[in-house]
């Protein structure tokens, strides 16, 4: 479903030409066909290190089934929204979602070129997700998506506004990153008010966020061994415990979120009271302004699919 808006900020495309309903309320899905060779990409593209370069490339095998499970949970009770606005917003939130899964597969297949085991993870991931759709209610299905929106909102916004964070990447693979982060702050409102439209439940959610966290986890801990283990990096135990405590350490990068994680069990909890609104207007202009790093790129793709489809 399309139709025309006047501002191009964030979807590049001149005004009144036809743009996706989600752009509509700024949740436009953006198409941008990240290519990347392995005789140029960096192996180790963050901080040089071993560790925690397979941290982010493990993060990243769990999004191209990981985000179709949630695109999933919330297409299921997209029949009984009936605001206009959030209609939109969830057509928006699929739109996104579909192009994330798209653009991290590209990269998964960087890793497996690499020599991490990201196909045969990825096929994990969706065996387990498939019991998940197969033996639980979708009301627990949204409410795992509300909880697993919480982790991405929070920790792409730390990417966004933590410079010394972004700084230990490789700039060509962080753009990826920095565009997904955005995304998931545009959109992280969307699965939680479908939630809240059909059901609400307080202690639904709360409840689902334990098992969600420690399962989230565990998956990380059992994919990142791994990694490691295929990279021959597994006994590598002073890096890897460097590594660990830069995450997870009373510093880390994981503690620093745990504030904003609590967040999540107030019974009046909602994700826009985190306020990224300048925060996504900097980085709309900083990706996809008029010098945006990005939107030579996304005109490019834009382009090309253009030609596909004519
Ligand atoms: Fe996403
Ligand atoms: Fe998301």
């Amino acid at each position: 479903m399309t139709t025309t808006a006047s501002s191009n900020i964030q979807t590049g495309q001149p005004a009144a030409q036809k743009v996706p309903l989600g752009a509509t309320v700024n949740i436009p899905p953006r198409r941008l066909d990240f290519q990347f060779d392995e005789k140029t990409a960096k192996r180790y593209f963050y901080a040089d290190d071993p560790f925690l370069s397979a941290f982010w490339i493990t993060l990243s095998t769990l999004f191209p089934e990981g985000e179709d499970f949630f695109v999933q949970a919330v297409r299921h009770y997209r029949k009984d929204i009936t605001d206009p606005t959030l209609k939109a917003q969830v057509a928006g939130f699929i739109g996104q979602e579909a192009m994330h899964s798209k653009e991290h597969e590209a990269w998964n297949e960087l890793g497996q070129k690499f020599g991490y085991p990201t196909h045969r993870l990825d096929k994990s991931l969706g065996k387990l997700l498939g019991a998940v759709k197969k033996y639980t209610p979708k009301i627990f299905q949204l409410s795992a998506t509300v909880s697993l929106e919480h982790y991405t909102a929070i920790i792409a916004e730390q990417l966004l506004r933590d410079e010394s964070h972004r700084e230990l990447a490789d700039p060509e693979t962080l753009k990826l990153w920095l565009w997904h982060a955005l995304e998931e702050n545009e959109h992280k409102t969307v699965a939680y008010d479908v939630y809240e439209t059909v059901s609400g439940n307080y202690l639904l959610r709360a409840g689902t966020m334990i098992p969600v966290t420690v399962i989230f986890f565990a998956v990380i801990g059992v994919f990142q061994a791994q990694m490691l283990a295929s990279d021959k990096q597994l006994f590598n135990i002073r890096n890897n415990w460097k590594g660990f405590k830069y995450l997870f350490g009373r510093k880390g990068l994981f503690a620093q979120l745990v504030p904003q994680y609590l967040d999540f069990f107030k019974p009046g909890f909602h994700p826009s009271q985190h306020d990224t609104e300048a925060l996504l207007d900097e980085w709309r202009e900083k990706l996809f302004g008029a010098d945006g790093t990005l939107t030579a790129q996304y005109e490019q793709a834009n382009q090309r699919k253009g030609k596909k489809t004519h």
